[in-house]
């Protein structure tokens, strides 16, 4: 079961007041965007049908408590949240009992329709939201990848892309180079496009990495501006220098990914582990909170727990991947069933993923995310001869729910109510969205899933919502999940 200490609570506190600082501007913007239902329906359009709806009798769950009750919806709504909601004939009532009903799932962290390594992401703001609908997710927070480093120009750019959508999502804005304009950039976004959270890659040497020098004045930019910083945390030039040293080896094929240094050092996860104590000593060293995406390993982890311990205001979130997979499938001799687990930082030998879980237990990581990044087989397979150019992302927008429900709290390390916490909640308190989003309670979004903890079915490539023809969970176990308000049932 998780559990917070007081330090973390001190720190969930202090975060959210500095985040809220931004809130006026966030919450008049069009960083998180109603979106329509359906394809082709433009942003700013209300995300939810007009029908009233009951959902009689189920277990409703918050990150703080859960009770039996029934929910009642009006205009994409919550009303009332209470037993015994008495309601007219007009009304669409579901039976919920023996059900979990709950706020659905929020990802902080994904790439549709993202150009990457030559190729673009196969999963665009359609298809990526359909496949997040099925697996009870609800909403998700994209990153902008700027054109020729201009933010505004890639913020066009993704405003036309996610035109398709079909849920409500936000944007977070990459960094891909530092200089005086991108500086002035950062301001009009927190100050008129209503985007304050940024990530920075410590990695990608020669494409989106940035140095320590151009880290710290990016850092100073996220306090002056009250935005939060987020990085990528790996060593880059060591990375690339691994990397090197693997194809002098011989070494072309997906398992160099993993290796790009002697195994018995274990080299490449020490990567992460340097570059997160580093880029928590330089935000440390501005006095600003900083974001740590994808976590991947016990060493970034540790790094983030003594951080945390220390009264830093961090914060860790592990990737799906990270926390269930293990990087023997690198190793396959099937080049495609290799290369669909290449991401970065790399999927990491058993026992990282065992230790990320517990460390999401206590509490030590705070939500869930997925780095929904999907490549299909023939996009890999750029990276036939050199495993450098196997385009970088796995699945995960629709599994992440299940996987942490089977991980997590079927497992009996967390609670139900945890369970809310990691995958929604969390992830609408630091990004200044609660309780509009993340909470079953009067005046919030429907955002609800009905989930049925004795239902079962297995994750394939075959029936999942995605483009890809692989899926990185195929055989893996979920629950049946809907989305009753918006447009469901949304059945698995
Ligand atoms: O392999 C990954 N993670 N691809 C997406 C880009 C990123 O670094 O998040
Ligand atoms: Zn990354
Ligand atoms: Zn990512």
């Amino acid at each position: 079961m998780a559990s917070s200490s007081s330090p973390q609570r001190l720190f969930h506190l202090l975060s959210l007041i500095l985040l809220l600082f931004a809130f006026c501007s966030i919450s008049e913007s069009s960083q998180f965007c109603d979106a329509g239902i359906g394809y082709g329906e433009s942003c700013g359009v209300s995300s939810s049908s007009s029908t009233k709806l009951l959902i009689k009798g189920g277990t409703v769950v918050n990150a703080h408590e859960m009770e039996v009750a029934d929910v009642y919806v009006e205009d994409g709504i919550i009303v009332a949240v209470r037993p015994n909601i008495k309601v007219g004939d007009d009304v669409t009532v579901l039976d919920a009992t023996g059900k979990f009903v709950m706020p659905g799932g929020i990802d902080p962290h994904t790439h549709l329709d993202m150009e990457f390594m030559g190729s673009g992401t196969i999963d665009d703001f359609f298809s990526g939201q359909a496949a997040a609908l099925a697996g009870g997710t609800t909403m998700h927070i994209d990153f902008v990848i700027p054109v020729n480093g201009s933010l505004l120009s890639g913020l066009e750019a993704y405003e036309k892309k996610s035109k398709k959508s079909c849920m409500d999502y936000g944007f977070h804005m990459a960094i891909t180079k530092w200089d005086e304009v991108v500086s002035k950039e950062m301001e009009i976004m927190v100050n008129e496009k209503g985007i304050n959270s940024f990530k920075f890659f410590m990695a990608y040497k020669g494409s989106f990495m940035i140095n320590d020098e151009l880290l710290l004045q990016a850092f100073k930019k996220c306090k002056s501006l009250g935005a939060l910083a987020m990085v990528h945390a790996e060593n880059g030039d060591a990375v690339y220098e691994g990397q090197r040293r693997m194809i002098e080896l011989g070494i072309t094929g997906p398992e160099g990914h993993a290796l790009s240094s002697p195994q018995w050092l274990n080299f490449r996860k020490r990567l992460e582990g340097e570059a997160t104590a580093r880029a928590i000593k330089l935000a440390g060293f501005v006095n600003t909170p900083l974001y740590v995406v994808h976590v991947m390993s016990i060493d970034a982890m540790e790094e983030i727990s003594k951080a945390r311990k220390s009264g830093l205001k961090v914060i860790g979130e592990p990737v799906v991947s990270g926390l269930v997979l293990n990087d023997s499938w690198l190793w396959d001799p099937d080049f495609i069933t290799a290369a669909k687990y290449v991401m970065s930082p790399p999927i990491r030998a058993a026992g990282h993923g065992k230790a990320l879980q517990a460390a999401l237990s206590m509490g030590t990581l705070q939500l869930v995310g997925t780095d929904h990044c999907t490549f299909n087989s023939t996009q890999k397979a750029l990276g036939i001869d050199d495993f450098q150019k196997i385009p970088n992302g796995v699945n995960g927008i629709e599994e992440r729910m299940h996987l942490v429900w089977d991980t997590m709290v079927e497992s009996g390390q967390i609670s139900v109510t945890d369970y809310v916490r990691v995958t929604s909640t969390e992830c609408a308190r630091i990004f200044n969205i609660y309780p509009r989003k993340g909470a079953i309670r009067a005046g919030s979004d429907a955002d609800i899933i009905i989930l049925n903890p004795n239902s079962s079915f297995e994750i394939s490539a075959k029936s999942h919502h995605s483009r890809s023809d692989t899926n990185v969970y195929e055989g893996w176990r979920g629950k049946e999940a809907t989305a009753p308000s918006l447009g469901g049932p949304w059945w698995l």
